[in-house]
């Protein structure tokens, strides 16, 4: 009797054992830091992953402060319900010193995209960089983003709004005018702005984007839906998406907790700011190693 309860002991625990080792295995509670894909978020559990989201961040080849801190800031987050690549979008390279460091960053991050296009504010970047996807990429993604660089983007909250969304002809983000809350009315901003897989591939086919490049980019990827016709699930996430109080009129208001996103991050202090109202480094722990 004593000794059928101690071999059962034994098998559960193994099987205890054995269901938490691969868990943590095969899921790592945080992002996974590997040669090949620096900032791939994983979701911290063994809930299955509901979908896959590719954010691309447009940003310049000389911002290197900037890719390195904002390889900090999404390094340490993560997703329950979805796998998130962060890819850095640049336009072609034009000085001898970028091939040789960003070249370092791709070795050490593979995190970089290079799109053939000349960095120049609404010169097209954002029609090459979901023009390109489809012929570049290696696989698809449910979603793909357009994020600026002097934007936080709170994956968690991000990620759960998406969920319940819709996976085709979905246009999702922070509709302008500041004070409209209608999506069909208008454009999202480009602070950040999610398009479902099959708009990208239409984008990419279309030749009403192709024809339709120059000018203020977030606006012509709205004009590009209505005149195709697109889109026809719209959310715009207010007041979860906006600029940092003070930034900009009416597309700005206080911190609040169930923040997607906070745009128009020029200056340190704010950072600082937003990172301290959102508590992003409370699970440091102490350590004999340092004092902070
Ligand atoms: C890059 O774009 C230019 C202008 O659109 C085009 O002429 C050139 O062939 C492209 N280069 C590559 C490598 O695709
Ligand atoms: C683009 O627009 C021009 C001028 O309106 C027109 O002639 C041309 O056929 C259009 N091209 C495509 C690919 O739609
Ligand atoms: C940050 O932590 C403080 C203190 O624990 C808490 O009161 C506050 O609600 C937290 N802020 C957010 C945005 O979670």
């Amino acid at each position: 009797m004593f000794g059928r309860w101690v071999v059962l002991t034994i098998l559960l625990s193994l099987a205890l054992f054995l269901f938490f080792f691969f868990n943590l295995y095969m899921n790592p509670p945080f992002m996974v830091l590997s040669r090949t894909n620096a900032i791939t978020i994983k979701n911290p559990s063994h809930l299955q992953t509901q979908f896959s989201l590719l954010i691309g961040i447009l940003t310049r080849p000389d911002a290197y402060d900037r890719r390195h801190f904002l390889r900090l800031i999404y390094g340490i987050q993560s997703s329950p319900v979805a796998n998130i690549a962060i890819k850095f979008v640049l336009c072609t390279l034009t000085k001898e010193d970028q091939r040789m460091y960003i070249a370092l960053e791709i070795l050490r991050f593979d995190d970089i995209i290079i799109l053939n296009c000349t960095e120049n504010m609404n010169s097209g970047k954002t029609y090459t960089y979901f023009s390109s996807l489809p012929h570049i990429l290696s696989h698809t993604y449910d979603y793909v983003m357009k994020a600026d660089d002097d934007v936080f983007l709170r994956l968690a909250p991000l990620t759960s709004s998406l969920e319940p969304l819709p996976r085709i002809d979905l246009y999702y983000g922070f509709v302008i005018p500041c004070n409209s809350h209608n999506p069909f009315a208008g454009y999202m901003s480009g602070m950040g702005f999610v398009l479902s897989w099959d708009l990208v591939e239409w984008i990419a086919e279309s030749t009403i984007p192709a024809n339709n490049t120059l000018g203020p980019e977030d606006k012509l990827v709205g004009k590009w839906m209505n005149m195709g016709n697109k889109a026809k699930n719209r959310v715009s996430n207010k007041p979860a998406m906006y600029d940092y109080p003070g930034t900009n009129g009416r597309c700005s208001h206080e911190l609040i907790a169930d923040t997607v996103a906070v745009h128009r991050l020029k200056k340190r202090d704010q950072w600082l700011d937003v990172l301290k109202f959102f508590n992003v480094t409370e699970e440091l722990q102490p350590s004999k190693l340092y004092n902070i």
